[in-house]
């Protein structure tokens, strides 16, 4: 059976685990009385994701002016930015048990839930942002860290006046370039290109088979942490760490699950995690992996709960996030210089 949507009043202390602690912060939301089966909205107009590095000073300023209204809603409301942060650290540090499975937790990382999760994360939080600026076009960027163009901490969010600028980040790589394999190198022609390889082998030489990209099945009664997908493991992870600030006891904001939400480079980063499974699927050469559809009535049942911009507490399906054109939203183009990148 597919994994269900957690029951809310059973949330419960969520677990550090980059130490194996319990968290002092609790991180359940808000009860909602109803709960409404989401349907996607007619689509009147496609939101374009910007690239990060490329956005101009009007929609910096206009996501600056969203974030800090988000920042500035009463605590208890589910869209204000400290809630819909703890809704990373309750669906991933432990908070949420399987419903009808007694202790067992929740996790939707490591396995073939890790997309569409973060998939309606993102949704959501883009649509909450228009909301408070009156605009229902407006679309979260997303860091390129697959192009040399992009291989830094985007630049806007490194203004400390910003709303978007979170001060707990590693300072030895506010401008580094980024390190996708970890490989600890330091020369940034060598990182740059053995970045680009990653990406090929994430992307297309690493997959055989579609759970090889999207993540092992997760169902009814599974174990947490079935296993990942090639991006999931390498690319998204290393950018966690990358920016997770070391000064901080446990890796915060970025490099751990209960405080990533915490810093907006999260949604940055994340839309472009969702860029990849965009271009994986509608992209690539499909001559290694034929099929790039899970057909799993497990996989397409699973659903999440989340608040929507109105606040109306919703469940929304696996199904339903298989098509980022159907949800409303495309990213800008830009080149992909990997895809024939072979080492
Ligand atoms: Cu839910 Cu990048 O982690």
């Amino acid at each position: 059976n597919p994994i269900q949507a957690p029951q809310l009043d059973k949330c419960g202390v969520a677990t550090n685990l980059n130490n194996g602690k319990q968290l002092d912060i609790n991180c359940c939301p808000p009860l909602g009385e109803n709960i409404i089966d989401y349907r996607l909205p007619p689509v009147f107009q496609m939101k374009i994701r910007p690239s990060a590095h490329r956005v101009t000073p009007e929609y910096i300023f206009k996501f600056n002016m969203a974030m800090d209204r988000m920042r500035r809603l009463p605590k208890d409301d589910p869209r204000c930015f400290m809630q819909q942060a703890n809704i990373h650290c309750a669906y991933c540090n432990g908070a949420y048990d399987q419903p009808g499975q007694g202790t067992l937790d929740l996790q939707v990382h490591n396995s073939w839930l890790f997309f569409p999760f973060h998939r309606w994360y993102l949704y959501f939080y883009e649509r909450i942002l228009g909301k408070l600026i009156g605009d229902p076009t407006f679309a979260l960027p997303f860091w390129n860290w697959d192009n040399p163009k992009g291989m830094t901490i985007p630049p806007m969010y490194l203004d400390p006046k910003a709303a978007i600028y979170d001060p707990k980040r590693n300072q030895d790589n506010l401008k580094a370039v980024i390190d996708l394999g970890m490989t600890g190198n330091k020369d940034p022609l060598q990182v740059v290109a053995n970045n680009l390889t990653i990406m090929y082998s994430e992307m297309i030489r690493s997959n055989t088979d579609v759970y090889d990209f999207m993540g092992q099945p997760y169902r009814e009664g599974t174990g947490v942490n079935p296993g990942p997908g090639a991006s999931e493991r390498g690319s998204h992870v290393a950018i966690h760490v990358f920016v997770g600030d070391p000064r901080e006891p446990s890796g915060e904001n970025l490099g751990n699950f209960y405080s990533a939400g915490r810093d907006p480079l999260f949604y940055c980063h994340h839309s472009n995690v969702d860029r990849m499974w965009s271009l994986w699927q509608y992209f690539l050469p499909s001559n290694k992996v034929p099929d790039k559809r899970i057909t799993d009535p497990d996989f397409l049942n699973a659903s999440f709960l989340f608040y929507d911009e109105n606040a109306q507490l919703v469940r929304v399906t696996v199904k339903d996030s298989l098509d980022n054109l159907r949800m409303g939203y495309d990213f800008e183009r830009v080149d992909l210089p990997w895809l024939d990148y072979r080492p």
